[in-house]
C-alpha cells in the first residue's frame, strides 16, 4: 500500500480519533447525519436480525451499538470495541442518558488484536471502520477468529469502486459535461482527506477483492449485498442530483461463516459412516 506524502506518521494516525471524537459526535450522531438515520442504521438492523451475541468493532461513540440494542437485537448482549479512548468516553456519556435501556459493554482494543476468545460472537459488525484500519488482513483474520461457526460479519464501507481516492463528480464547464470520475481503483493507497474545517483524516482505499478474498479464505462467504442510492438530503446541493442519485456512497456486505466439513473418503464408506455423512451434510444446509 502506498502512503500519502503528507502522511504525518503512525503516532498522528493513532491520534486522529482522539482529537476528532467530538467532531464525529456532533457531525454524524444523534440524528445529525441523514445517511446514518435513513440508510446506515436501518441496514444494520436488517442484517442483524436474530443475532444474539454481537461485537461492534470500531464502535466509536456507540450510536450503532445503542441503536441495535434499542431495536431489540443482540438478545445476549452487545460489546463495543474501539481503540480510541476519546470515542469510548463519549460513548459512556451518551449511555448515561439512556434511562433504564440496555447499554452496550465497551472494551478498548484494536481490531488487529481483538481481546476476545475464539468463537465469542455470532455477529460482528464493522461500520465505516475498515477504511481507517492499517492492517486489513489482521483485522479480517481477527473477525473470523472471534466469530462462531454459523455466525455473520456485517461490513459497511464507503463504496470501494465509486468512492475511492480520486473519485468524485466533475463539472466540466468548458465541455458542458458533468460526469463521475473513478480514481485508480486497483491501487491500494492511504490518503489524508480534509473532511471539514480543521479535520484531516486518513482513508485507506482498497479494491473490493481485498475484503472479499481474505474472508473467503477463512470460510466467510459473501451473501447478497446492498448498494443504496444516496439519501435525497445529501443531493440537495449537488450540481447534478440525477447523476449522483445513481452513484452509491455506501456498500453493505454480509458474510456468513460456513466452515467446510471434513469429507470422508468414499471408498472406505461403511453403511454406518454413510448415514453419518448424510446427517452431517443435511445440517450444513
Ligand atoms: C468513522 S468512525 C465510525 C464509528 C462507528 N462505527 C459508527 O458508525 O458510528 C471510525 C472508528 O473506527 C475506530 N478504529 C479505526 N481503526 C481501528 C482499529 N484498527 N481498531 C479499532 N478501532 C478502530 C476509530 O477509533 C473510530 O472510532
Amino acid at each position: 500500500m502506498s502512503a500519502d506524502p503528507r502522511d504525518p506518521g503512525a503516532a498522528e494516525r493513532l491520534a486522529v480519533w482522539e482529537r476528532h471524537a467530538d467532531w464525529w459526535r456532533e457531525t454524524f450522531t444523534g440524528g445529525a447525519d441523514p445517511e446514518y438515520e435513513n440508510e446506515i442504521l436501518p441496514s444494520i438492523a436488517a442484517e442483524l436480525s436474530r443475532a444474539t451475541r454481537v461485537l461492534d468493532l470500531g464502535c466509536g461513540e456507540g450510536q450503532v451499538a445503542r441503536y441495535v440494542l434499542a431495536s431489540g437485537l443482540a438478545a445476549c448482549g452487545l460489546v463495543g470495541c474501539d481503540r480510541s479512548a476519546a470515542q469510548l468516553a463519549n460513548a459512556q456519556l451518551a449511555d448515561a442518558q439512556l434511562a433504564g435501556s440496555p447499554a452496550p459493554v465497551y472494551v478498548r482494543g484494536e481490531g488487529e488484536r481483538l481481546p476476545f476468545a475464539a468463537g465469542s460472537f455470532d455477529a460482528v459488525l464493522c461500520a465505516l471502520v475498515i477504511e481507517h484500519a492499517e492492517d486489513v488482513d489482521a483485522v479480517l483474520g481477527e473477525v473470523a477468529r472471534v466469530l462462531a461457526p454459523g455466525g455473520r460479519f456485517v461490513l459497511l464501507v464507503n463504496h470501494p469502486l465509486l468512492q475511492g481516492s480520486g473519485s468524485g463528480i466533475v463539472d466540466d464547464r468548458i465541455l458542458g459535461e458533468t460526469y463521475w470520475r473513478v480514481g485508480p481503483y486497483l491501487d491500494e493507497v492511504v490518503t489524508w482527506e480534509d473532511v471539514d474545517a480543521g479535520v484531516r483524516i486518513p482513508f485507506a482505499h482498497r479494491p473490493l477483492s481485498r475484503y472479499v478474498n481474505p474472508l473467503a479464505e477463512r470460510d466467510l462467504v459473501c451473501t447478497p449485498m446492498l448498494e443504496p442510492a444516496p439519501p435525497a438530503e445529501l443531493l440537495a446541493g449537488s450540481v447534478d442530483p440525477d447523476l449522483e442519485r445513481a452513484i452509491p456512497r455506501l456498500l453493505v456486505m454480509r458474510f456468513e461463516h460456513r466452515p467446510a466439513l471434513p469429507v470422508a473418503p468414499a471408498a472406505s464408506c461403511a453403511p454406518d459412516a454413510c448415514d453419518d455423512q448424510e446427517g452431517r451434510s443435511s445440517r450444513r444446509g
